[in-house]
């Protein structure tokens, strides 16, 4: 009796993943990436109960010192990762540097026992995110995704409301990022040598080698398609990770999407206006991007609004509602348009008069919170629940694999922006089937020396 009804909670418990650790231990961090959300996660971890972080890394190497100085002799600081990854007494690391060593970083750190924390975007490429998973699987990792927003408790909230089929069928769905750069953008540095204590050959990795450019490296890297993919992976991995997740969904059926950089006068590279529409079973999504206006959509300048037959839901960072349909002004006219069709008069039901006032019905109730703050509460429960899942080894709130379906639509979007065509996508099979062309872009080519490791 006693072993069936443990087979039955194991079958509906989410994955073991090998590893006990005792539930008082203290878990040994090291945060690798030390720019503006490495030093933000460092700041969260050092203050997190049941985590101690004993080392950082970071390829710029004025910002290893200064945390190793702010420290108190707790920390050991690295210009190379991989000194992190020798080290036996960390259990896990948080991975903050640009997307394009999101995979190579990661992996190693699989293959070296330790549990991952990973920022969003996932991964740099489709076939990167594939190879995360197999490598968190094949070690028997923790594998948390940076996709913070599935810890904030609003976001939970309207997931479980659509779920439950509050604003009815939702057909539509926008999600929105718009905002006025113009005209300089991220602007035009020349290139010059890199600063002091910079390893640019490291930065770069895997990418091509070309000469030190203030914008390829902090935060601009974003606008470069060697590092990263724009607003599409930068912000739509949020929005489509949300979307999915209320969705019930893993992937698009296809994605169209057209834009430019059209009004943007610097040196980057990614579109600064774009729209992309994924074709999902039963509805769509539209994604728009605007770097050279901020009017906003829904009020808001970054968003996502369900579209559904009882109401809309829009959530954002600080805010959501529900703003309901309302009832129908007119009854089922199946029967006036028959009698129209076989020549009687267009005759509105006897009562009904068109013209008076009809007091609103909504279909739903509208409800909602404002002035809500994502950070820092919903960070914190997101490192909670990840150190949480290293010691019952259970798969985190944002598992690799949810990341690496959350960042597969925004790669879909690219690839069908970069061919200037509609490309349909099987998200069970992870290809795009009989599309050769496609299928050619979810990968890229590896620097000699930086090749992705094997899984
Ligand atoms: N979850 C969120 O809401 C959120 C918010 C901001 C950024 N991010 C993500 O965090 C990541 C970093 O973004 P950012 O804005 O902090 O960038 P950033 O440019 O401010 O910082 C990146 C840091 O990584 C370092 N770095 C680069 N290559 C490295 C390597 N091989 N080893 C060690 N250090 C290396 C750089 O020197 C730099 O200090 C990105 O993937 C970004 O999308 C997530």
């Amino acid at each position: 009796m006693e072993r069936r009804s443990f087979l039955k909670n194991a079958a509906v418990a989410a994955p073991f993943l090998g590893q006990a650790f005792g539930a008082s231990d203290e878990l040994r961090i090291a945060q690798i990436g030390l720019g503006t959300r490495g030093a933000y996660e460092l700041e969260v971890c050092q203050r997190t109960k049941g985590a101690k972080v004993l080392a950082v890394a970071d390829v710029y190497q004025p910002l290893v010192d200064k945390y190793v100085a702010a420290s108190n002799g707790t920390l050991t600081g690295y210009q190379d990762f991989r000194r992190v990854l020798d080290r036996k007494d960390i259990d896990a690391v948080f991975v903050s540097t640009p997307d394009h060593w999101h995979a190579p970083i990661a992996m190693l750190a699989c293959q070296a026992g330790k549990d991952v924390f990973c920022e969003k975007p996932l991964s740099h490429t489709l076939h990167e995110g594939q190879q995360m998973v197999a490598a968190a699987r094949k070690y028997n990792r923790v594998f948390q995704t940076g996709s913070q927003q599935r810890s904030a408790t609003h976001f939970q909230k309207v997931v479980e409301l659509i779920h439950a089929g509050t604003i009815g069928k939702i057909t539509c769905i926008e999600c929105w990022n718009e905002e006025n750069d113009t005209p300089e953008g991220a602007g035009n540095p020349p290139d010059t040598t890199p600063p002091q204590g910079l390893d640019w050959d490291m930065y770069l990795g895997a990418a091509p080698k070309v000469a030190y450019n203030r914008n390829r490296y902090i935060w601009h890297y974003r606008w470069f398609w060697d590092y990263s993919g724009g607003m599409m992976t930068d912000w739509g991995a949020h929005h489509m990770d949300i979307i999915q997740w209320a969705m019930k969904v893993d992937g698009p059926l296809s994605a169209t999407a057209v834009g430019g950089r059209f009004c943007l006068k610097d040196n980057c590279q990614t579109p600064d206006t774009l729209m992309t529409v994924f074709e999902y079973p039963g509805f769509i999504v539209r994604y728009s991007v605007r770097q050279g206006n901020s009017r906003r959509i829904e009020g808001r300048p970054n968003g996502i609004a369900f579209y559904g037959t009882d109401g809309t839901l829009i959530v954002d960072r600080g805010s959501w509602e529900i703003i309901p349909e309302n009832a129908s002004r007119f009854p089922n006219d199946y029967d006036r348009v028959e009698a129209w069709l076989k020549g009687g008069n267009v005759a509105w039901p006897a009562g009904f008069d068109r013209n008076a006032k009809v007091a609103a019905k909504p279909r739903c109730q509208a409800m909602g919170e404002t002035g809500l703050k994502i950070d820092p509460a919903c960070q914190e429960a997101h490192v909670d629940n990840f150190l949480a899942c290293i010691h019952s080894r259970q798969r985190p709130a944002a598992d690799v694999e949810i990341g690496h379906h959350s960042i597969s639509a925004c790669h879909v979007g690219t690839i069908a922006y970069r061919l200037g065509r509609k490309v349909k996508w099987d998200a069970a099979a992870q290809t795009f089937p009989g599309d050769a062309e496609a299928r050619a872009m979810m990968t890229k080519k590896y620097r000699a020396g930086f090749a992705l490791p094997a899984v």
